[in-house]
């Protein structure tokens, strides 16, 4: 191994003669005018769209505000024109000339100097289109893009004669039909948790490009970074070397002779390798080579929790035959295999009680873990405002919310580059898939090819990240979508099963292992995984959908159940191995309301609020499917009103803001329970290994799913799943039928952990009460494991005690070690509570909650005490104009007990003087007017 200290110096590396200029579009100026409209002509921008550039100019009001999702309809129904200035600066004695998009949406006509250049129809697709000839005689070199109206496309191209047609219901209509025929962002049409624009416009970056004879610019890279012998799907060997396989896609033209340099550089910028890449191959426009990097050259990256995310920068150099660089580009990679095994139970796993089947869980650097984390869905309903301070952001939400994997849903964008590489650097694994979901899809051999460019530009440029976990084709296709067809056109199964084989088998699979050997792929978000694995076909895979043994278990799990009645009743939830998506709606804050809605709708039922309420989706385009809005905002009071007291106070935005609480509280509440639940089933024949719940984040300010508002106000479900995704949780566990009663230890730790657990009964005046448990306890937990410390009957617990004024106090308090930490010892504790009865019916007592506020110099933090009474869901709440997080909310308290709260401040428009307007209520204040 040779170490030196070396520093890349950009421009000079880059010889003379290999000569490029780049011309960055966002420098230039733009107009947006539309033809439907000849009298709208705003600046633009790029990135940009057409929303963003009207409201900039004032054209529009906020999009985001009151029902404009209904009322801008028109400007998703039209089309779009970007015209630069002038390109005064282009040289004219290039070689060559070329415009590179990296994202166009969607529809397009480009012209440059008044000739037609090209179309495009895929947002998804980088396009690059040589213009060397247009140049040569043109005197106005004007680059104009006619952007199309993706709604007026959609439907055209459903009535093509000839067209695919699907049974009934098999779409998942939310606002504009037909988006299954054109690639652009699903979501852009309506979905269940936002609003639809239809938006267009230049939304990534773009360039002219204009090179020298034998000149090339580099326009994606493919990194393949993966254990000797490896094969997707299956775990390799940990003991082989690493291959490094690196492959360069350019424009323009390179020496006949060229070869691949590559530097390997650590953190500190020391060369850990360096040399020429082997087995170089080229083909059309790419160049390609790989490396053997012996195993104890580079340290593991790890996801956050198992071990540190240490980090390399890859540069590869595209040399002549005089090795003077003719390109060059640099790369943040890391050294990790990750793996999704859906292999069957082996005889050793049998023995240790998993129950038969298949598996479905990750493993890291061959070593599986508990996935703690949530969905995530777009952030913004424009992508281009999405910027990496914004996704440093809610990524911190997600670190200190101790989640280690996100699923980025489909049906959305791919994730840009400065996502995958905050998530390199902080360790977060990024399920990635794509951008397909909730419908079923055209196989015409056009729509199959224009999705190979797509899948083929993905795939190879965000390989090379560490945090990318794993490729899923879409979302709810086998669960869902073929489920739907045989329920509504069970005749017709064989055609769709085989239509959706022919995309997302036989058309995406040749192209995801054809350029990565280290991402495992499954063709369905949720599915029974893999039935056989045939590594001497092109498409190896072969689909289990429902060949199942009864009393076998399989693939993940997808769980929604609006019947609020059952929703602590463990019997509803799904065992599987694996809980992918659960969730439920409810309300965001008043705070974030009041962004959003004018003073006068601020109250639960209005029409504006109700119309924001995306479940159940309208279904089509105007607001005439109320009802089912309705229904929606129902299911979050009724669940509210059954399981807490319900608010009725006598101020109608005080008595607004506690119902929207209280629905948040039902939320966390429901999820806390299922996450127990599946943490809990690591110990259990189900060795279920995952929990990432619906969903991360907001897209605008309305009810969902969300556990983040949008502006990164948490909710109280970030704080509960915080609490419940800590490493060691204490849990009860109610069966609701037969009254049994148990209380589990679960660690996810790689290691066992031992201590103690304490155990006292209380009622709701915090007195002792005399309940026959014993009140401490070791105990010992194995490595992802759990154990039952309790176990008993309700019923014969309580004896004469009445239900509604009994609660039970659990604490653990455990020695372990986290992964890969060099065995550094640390305590764990976990605080958990149990009531016997619903809290509607509870004997809540006034807590006499008292909160004060510490300001020092660097930091501050609250105090907050019970002084009467149990508090449960102690909620510390801050005014509007800041957005910040507690490290602990939502938590209860004894009487006598106090605790200090400490706080990290996001943004504030107040000069500190949100800490003036911050409160503290808990479920007590539900029952006072
Ligand atoms: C805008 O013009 C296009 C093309 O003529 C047409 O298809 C579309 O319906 C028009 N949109 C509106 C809102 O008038
Ligand atoms: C609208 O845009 C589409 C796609 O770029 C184009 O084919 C069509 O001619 C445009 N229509 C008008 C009226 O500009
Ligand atoms: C697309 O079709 C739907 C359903 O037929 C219709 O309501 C909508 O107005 C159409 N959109 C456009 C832009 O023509
Ligand atoms: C490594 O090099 C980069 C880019 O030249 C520089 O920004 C950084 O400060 C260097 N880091 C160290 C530790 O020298
Ligand atoms: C180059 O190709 C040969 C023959 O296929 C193979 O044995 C060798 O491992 C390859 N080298 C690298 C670094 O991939
Ligand atoms: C180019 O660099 C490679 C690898 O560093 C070296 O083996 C080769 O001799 C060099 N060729 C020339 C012409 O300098």
């Amino acid at each position: 191994m040779r170490r030196s200290t070396q520093t890349i110096l950009a421009a000079s590396l880059v010889a003379a003669s290999h000569s490029q200029t780049v011309l960055d579009l966002s420098t230039v100026e733009w107009t947006v005018t539309s033809p439907n409209f000849t009298y709208i002509s705003v600046p633009g921008k790029l990135p940009s769209q057409a929303h963003l550039d009207l409201y900039a100019a004032q054209a529009i009001g906020n999009p985001l505000f009151g029902l404009n999702d209904f009322n801008l309809r028109w400007i998703g129904d039209s089309n779009w024109t970007y015209n630069s200035a002038p390109l005064n600066t282009l040289s004219e004695n290039s070689s060559s000339t070329w415009l590179l998009f990296n994202g166009l949406d969607t529809f397009t006509s480009i012209e440059i100097c008044g000739q037609h250049v090209a179309s495009t129809n895929n947002q998804f697709r980088q396009y690059y289109f040589e213009i060397s000839d247009i140049l040569r005689s043109c005197s106005d070199p004007i680059l104009s893009i006619n952007f199309g109206s993706a709604t007026v496309i959609a439907n055209a191209t459903a009535a093509l004669p000839g067209q695919e047609t699907w049974p009934e219901g098999v779409e998942g209509l939310f606002e504009f039909p037909n988006r299954q025929f054109i690639r652009k962002e699903q979501n852009d049409f309506g979905w269940d948790w936002g609003p639809a624009f239809a938006p267009a416009g230049p939304w990534q970056p773009a360039y002219v490009i204009q090179l020298g004879a034998q000149s090339a610019y580099i326009r994606n890279t493919l990194i393949d970074i993966y254990r000797e012998g490896q094969l997707n799907l299956l775990p390799p060997d940990q003991s082989k070397d690493w291959v490094m396989n690196a492959s360069i896609d350019f424009l323009g033209s390179i020496p006949s002779d060229a070869a691949l340099h590559y530097i390997l550089q650590d953190s500190e910028n020391s060369t850990v390798l360096s040399g020429q890449l082997s087995n170089t191959t080229r083909e059309d426009n790419s160049i390609t080579g790989s490396v053997l990097i012996p195993s104890d050259t580079v340290e593991l990256w790890w996801p956050v929790g198992m071990g540190s995310q240490t980090l390399y920068d890859l540069t590869l150099r595209i040399v002549d035959g005089s090795n003077n660089t003719v390109s060059f580009v640099t790369k943040r990679i890391g050294f990790r295999t990750i793996v999704l095994n859906e292999l069957p139970i082996t005889e050793e796993q049998l023995d240790q009680g998993i129950a038969p089947g298949n598996n479905w869980h990750f493993e890291i650097n061959g070593h599986e873990f508990y996935a703690k984390g949530s969905n995530f869905i777009p952030p913004d309903p424009f992508w281009p405002t999405v910027t990496e301070d914004r996704l440093r952001q809610l990524f911190e939400s997600v670190i200190d919310g101790n989640q280690n994997m996100l699923r980025v849903w489909s049906s959305g964008a791919y994730s840009p580059d400065f996502m995958y590489d905050l998530a390199d650097s902080m360790g977060i694994l990024l399920w990635s898939e794509f951008e397909f979901g909730d419908a079923l899809y055209p196989v015409d051999q056009e729509f199959l090819d224009n999705v190979a460019e797509e899948v083929l530009y993905q795939v190879r440029r965000v390989n090379h990240h560490p945090s990318l976990a794993f490729w899923a084709g879409g979302n709810e296709l086998e669960n869902l979508e073929l489920y739907l067809v045989n329920q509504s056109a069970p005749d017709q199964l064989d055609r769709y099963t085989a239509e959706y084989e022919k995309l997302f088998l036989d058309t995406i699979v040749p192209i995801v292992f054809g350029n990565t050997h280290s991402i495992s792929y499954s063709p369905s978000s949720t599915s029974n995984g893999w039935l056989s694995l045939n590594f001497s076909l092109p498409q190896p895979i072969t689909e289990r959908y429902e060949n199942v043994t009864e009393g076998s278990i399989y693939g993940d799990t997808d769980h929604y159940n609006y019947n609020s009645a059952v929703s602590f009743n463990y019997s509803t939830y799904p065992v599987g191995r694996f809980a992918n998506e659960f969730g439920y709606h409810s309300m965001p804050s008043l705070q974030t309301w009041q962004q959003a809605v004018d003073p006068r709708d601020l109250h639960f039922n209005s029409s504006v609020i109700t119309l924001r309420n995306h479940h159940y989706p309208a279904g089509g385009l105007n607001t005439s499917n109320y009802d089912r809005a309705r229904k929606g905002m129902g299911e979050m009071t009724i669940a509210a009103q059954r399981w807490y007291p319900a608010p009725n106070k006598t101020n109608s935005l005080a008595n607004f803001s506690a119902w929207c609480h209280t629905t948040q509280i039902f939320q966390a509440d429901y999820y806390s329970s299922q996450i127990q639940f599946y943490r809990r089933g690591s110990a259990l024949p189900e060795r279920q290994l995952g929990s990432l719940y619906w969903q991360l984040e907001d897209q605008w300010q309305a009810p969902t799913w969300a556990g983040i508002e949008y502006d990164g106000r948490w909710k109280v479900l970030h704080y509960v799943a915080k609490d419940i995704y800590q490493p060691v949780i204490i849990s009860p566990f109610l069966n609701v039928s037969t009254r049994d009663f148990e209380v589990w230890v679960i660690s996810d730790l790689w290691t066992p952990v031992y201590g103690t657990v304490n155990m006292t009964w209380y009622d709701w005046s915090g007195n002792k009460l005399n309940i026959s448990t014993p009140a401490s306890a070791n105990v010992q937990v194995g490595a992802i494991n759990g154990t039952k410390v309790l176990s008993g009957n309700l019923g014969d617990l309580l004896s004469y005690h009445n239900s509604t004024d009994v609660l039970l106090a659990m604490e653990v308090s455990v020695r372990g070690t986290r992964p890969n930490s060099s065995n550094k010892t640390e305590i764990f504790i976990h605080r958990n509570w149990f009531h016997a009865d619903a809290l509607s019916n509870a004997k809540l007592v006034d807590p006499g909650l008292v909160l004060s506020h510490s300001n020092s110099n660097s930091s501050g933090f609250f105090t907050v005490k019970a002084t009467k009474g149990v508090a449960a869901w102690v909620w510390l709440d801050y005014p509007a104009g800041a957005v910040l997080n507690f490290d602990a909310n939502a938590f209860w308290l004894m009487p006598g007990e106090e605790k200090q709260v400490r706080y990290k401040v996001k943004s504030d428009t107040t000069g500190g003087n949100w800490t003036d307007g911050a409160t503290v209520r808990s479920l007590w204040d539900n029952t006072v007017s």
